[in-house]
């Protein structure tokens, strides 16, 4: 008699260990690495899929809190395996929508080198779009491309011919670094990025055609603003917040328009979001007529595929130029996760867990 044989995988995950407090930062022994055994014995519906790449992105520093302060955001669970962006192949599948070979992503994927994962939750990648570079899917083409692409276009207020001046904070980020080429294809004149060190601004200026670039940590910010900013600033797309923001505000011109798209600076702060401004501030607006709208990515689901559609010509083009920080291993989640959220990365930060 034939008996049927269990076959079982040794995998490795990262669970959450602690939670650092919500005014504290972030540090890697607030995550663990654990050997799992997994029984792929697939249910109808599911797949097992091989991770390949995984993402790091700041709004994951609220999933580390018990109460995330945002009702789309649901918290990691203590010693339960993390989740997030990530990239992988079906390597079985009982699921109708996906075959072997498939490349596939989703918001949810398990921090895990390989998992079952209920088919109908994942999105089928074409590798084409990207000339087969499957990380760009979770930066260029991928949640923070669309976010600086839709961004740009839906706060930004950038039109062709004004001759408009575009600051960008956090502008050597995921985010930052497309929404400032964005806003120069998109008509902008002059497009500034402020940055946390010198190696950042010269790759925004040397490689992604930024006019000049600011570093926070050691320049005058103010001082620096009026000087590559001589007509003032139309647009400011903001990723930081606090003192930065304040700064280049104050600079902006009347009628000029804020893409409040993340306040990374205020994220270890028990603070609500968006944080409240100085009243020096919002009379600024008020008396400027400035406007300072929240943008959420997830609000425009409707236009992601000719957006991810778009963002992949302008990458094969190289009209949009892709900057990544690239790390290997799993064991090192952890680590890419604190040291993005404190600007280890230039460009989007990747995880490479598998070839
Ligand atoms: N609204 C949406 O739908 C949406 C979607 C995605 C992301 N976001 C937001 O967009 C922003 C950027 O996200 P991302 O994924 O592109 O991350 P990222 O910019 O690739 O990485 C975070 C960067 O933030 C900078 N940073 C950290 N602490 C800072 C501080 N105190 N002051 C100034 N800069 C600081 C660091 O660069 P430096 O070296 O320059 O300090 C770091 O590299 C975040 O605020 C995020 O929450 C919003």
């Amino acid at each position: 008699m034939k008996r049927s044989q269990t076959v079982r995988m040794q995998v490795q995950r990262v669970v959450l260990n602690s939670r650092p407090g919500k005014n504290g930062a972030p540090v890697p022994e607030h995550f663990r690495l654990e050997q799992v055994t997994l029984t792929p014995d697939l249910k109808d519906g599911e797949v097992l899929v091989r991770t390949l790449y995984l993402s790091v992105d700041p709004y994951m520093r609220c999933r580390m809190n018990e109460d995330t302060g945002a009702e789309y955001l649901t918290p990691w669970q203590l010693s339960e395996c993390v989740d997030g962006g990530g990239v992988g192949v079906v390597e079985s599948s009982r699921c109708s929508s996906c075959i072997v070979g498939d490349v596939v992503t989703s918001f949810n994927w398990p921090w895990q080198t390989c998992a079952v994962i209920t088919g109908s939750g994942l999105q089928k990648l074409d590798p084409q779009l990207v000339d087969g570079h499957l990380s760009y899917f979770l930066g260029a083409v991928g949640m923070p491309g669309l976010t600086a692409m839709l961004g740009v276009r839906e706060k930004g207020h950038v039109t062709k011919g004004a001759k408009q001046t575009m600051v960008v904070s956090g502008a050597a980020g995921a985010c930052g670094s497309i929404a400032g080429q964005i806003g120069r294809l998109e008509g902008c004149v002059r497009v500034v990025g402020i940055c946390g060190s010198d190696e950042k601004c010269k790759a925004l200026v040397e490689d992604l055609g930024f006019s000049a670039a600011i570093n926070y940590r050691h320049e005058d910010v103010p001082a620096r603003l009026k000087e590559s900013c001589p007509d003032g600033i139309d647009v400011y797309f903001d990723n930081v917040g606090g003192a930065i923001s304040d700064s280049v505000i104050a600079q902006m011109n009347k009628g000029g328009h804020v893409i409040l798209c993340g306040q990374i600076s205020q994220y270890n702060k028990d603070v609500p979001y968006p944080p409240p401004l100085s009243e020096e501030i919002q009379e600024n607006l008020r008396s400027k007529n400035i406007t300072r709208e929240r943008f959420m990515v997830l609000n425009y689901m409707d236009k992601t595929d000719a957006a991810l559609w778009e963002l992949s010509q302008w990458v094969k083009s190289a009209q949009i130029k892709v900057l990544e920080t690239v790390v290997n291993g799993i064991e090192n989640m952890g680590v890419a996760f604190c040291s993005m959220m404190t600007g280890g990365n230039i460009g989007k930060q990747i995880i490479k867990i598998s070839e």
